[in-house]
């Protein structure tokens, strides 16, 4: 920290206040004591100018397209570690030796069963019930089934439901998936790795044995690693807030679940293939570059843009590799990446696109290998929560140890009726 301020000019004269430096990123001007110095507020909707908490798991530059988690860039993440090494990282700050990793991997496989009543939960959804509906019910009754670990003061507490939270994720996903689609849940098999005891909970049937292709569990370890955090996002911002309350775990991972859900965030995997399924035909890509474009078209290219990246989503790189990869082990050829391609390079010289800096996002490919693999769409986010809950739980943990931390209160610019005085319903 250095002793730099920022002035802020009011109409009642000039206001200094501490400039905080962070390790690497844009300085922050600590505003703390604003309303109680001017009686003003600062106006953003949506946060897009405010730092909300300091954090020492994620970093993202927007501009130049880089993501680091603990430092270490995404891509050598996702080329080179596994996502129970990335969880391990995120959760504990550094990379695991061989035997923290060993002992972390025996720890969150003990606890990947679920309590066997929550079976009976599931059976209170419609059939037709969609997966992120089902997590967002299930994980948030967790609490009503682990009380032990939901003393947020205690850190042992807190960890312990983290690699609960961490571990029982793949069983609640892949039991909403076997429920919508009416076969039996499988148990997990711990002798397998995590993504493919997922992937043998989702795909497998109890009449015969399954055989984990290891490309497809490389893939989907790797999509796991590209989703597991990502800084102040929306859902991990509901999660904090849900936290600051003190509220227990389960409670806010599944909060962060719900705010994932919505098109603008995690569903936008299941909105973009759904496009690019609806646009069908590479000659077709032209006319929905025109309808993007159009202000008075609803319609957006999903997918595409980001709040934070102005270049290209370094996530995304990795993501069309690895579509490319999957659909070529699994001899498998798709029309729709054919479109995606195209889209991409037509979008990506448009004046449109380049200069409001719309590049594609982790979601553009993501549907693509998602689908190759044998999910549905209504699965897709429902994958995401899964593996950003390594990310929330990371996140919430720091914020309940943070000393600075305080119940999230944001104020507003009242716009309403000012006072005004109560008529009875016969006098109005
Ligand atoms: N297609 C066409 N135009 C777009 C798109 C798009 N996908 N995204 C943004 N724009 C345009 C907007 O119309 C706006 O134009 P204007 O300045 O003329 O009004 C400008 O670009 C800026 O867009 P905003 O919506 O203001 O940017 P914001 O940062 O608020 O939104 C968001 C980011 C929500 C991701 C947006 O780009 C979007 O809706 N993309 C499609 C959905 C999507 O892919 N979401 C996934 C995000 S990644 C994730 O959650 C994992």
């Amino acid at each position: 920290m250095t002793n730099r301020t920022a002035k802020i000019s009011t109409g009642s004269g000039d206001l200094t206040y501490p400039l905080l430096e962070g390790s690497v990123g844009p300085d922050v001007i600590d505003i703390r004591k604003l309303y109680g110095e001017s009686g003003m507020f600062t106006y953003d909707p949506g946060f897009t100018s405010t730092a909300s908490c300091q954090s020492a798991i994620t970093y993202i530059d927007g501009d130049e397209g880089i993501l680091l988690h603990r430092g270490y860039p995404i891509d050598q993440l996702a080329e080179q570690s596994s996502f129970m090494e990335v969880a391990y990282l995120l959760l504990h700050g550094d990379l695991p030796k061989k035997n923290e990793l060993e002992e972390f991997n025996y720890i969150i496989s003990r606890h990947t069963m679920l309590h066997e009543q929550l079976a009976t939960f599931y059976r209170g959804f419609r059939r037709d019930a969609h997966p992120m509906a089902i997590m967002c019910g299930v994980v948030g009754a967790l609490s009503a089934f682990y009380h032990d670990s939901t003393d947020i003061t205690d850190p042992q507490q807190r960890l312990i439901a983290s690699h609960r939270l961490i571990a029982k994720m793949p069983t609640i996903a892949a039991m909403a998936y076997k429920y919508s689609i009416g076969q039996p849940f499988l148990y997990p098999d711990n002798s397998l790795s995590y993504t493919g005891n997922f992937l043998r909970m989702t795909f497998g049937v109890p009449a015969e044995p399954y055989e984990v292709n290891p490309i497809v569990e490389k893939a989907m370890d790797r999509i796991f690693i590209l989703h597991a955090d990502h800084e102040q996002n929306a859902s991990t911002s509901t999660v904090r807030l849900a936290g600051s309350s003190g509220a227990n775990p389960f409670a806010c991972i599944a909060a962060g679940i719900a705010c994932l859900w919505g098109p603008a965030h995690g569903g936008a995997n299941e909105a973009a293939l759904n496009m690019l399924r609806e646009i069908g035909d590479v000659k077709r890509i032209k006319e929905y570059v025109a309808r993007a474009k159009d202000k008075n078209d609803p319609f957006r290219l999903m997918g595409f843009g980001h709040r934070v990246y102005k270049n290209y989503d370094p996530r995304a790189k990795v993501m069309q590799q690895t579509a490319e990869e999957v659909l070529k082990e699994l001899k498998l050829s798709d029309p729709v990446l054919d479109v995606a391609r195209e889209l991409e390079q037509i979008a990506l010289s448009d004046e449109y696109f380049i200069e409001k800096k719309l590049y594609p996002n982790v979601d553009f490919y993501s549907g693509i290998i998602l689908n190759a693999i044998g999910f549905p769409t209504e699965m897709f986010t429902a994958l995401f929560a899964l593996a950003r809950t390594v990310g929330w739980v990371a996140q919430w943990n720091e914020m309940i140890s943070d000393p600075e931390q305080k119940i999230g209160r944001p104020r507003q610019l009242y716009v309403g009726a000012t006072q005004r005085d109560y008529v009875p319903a016969g006098k109005r």
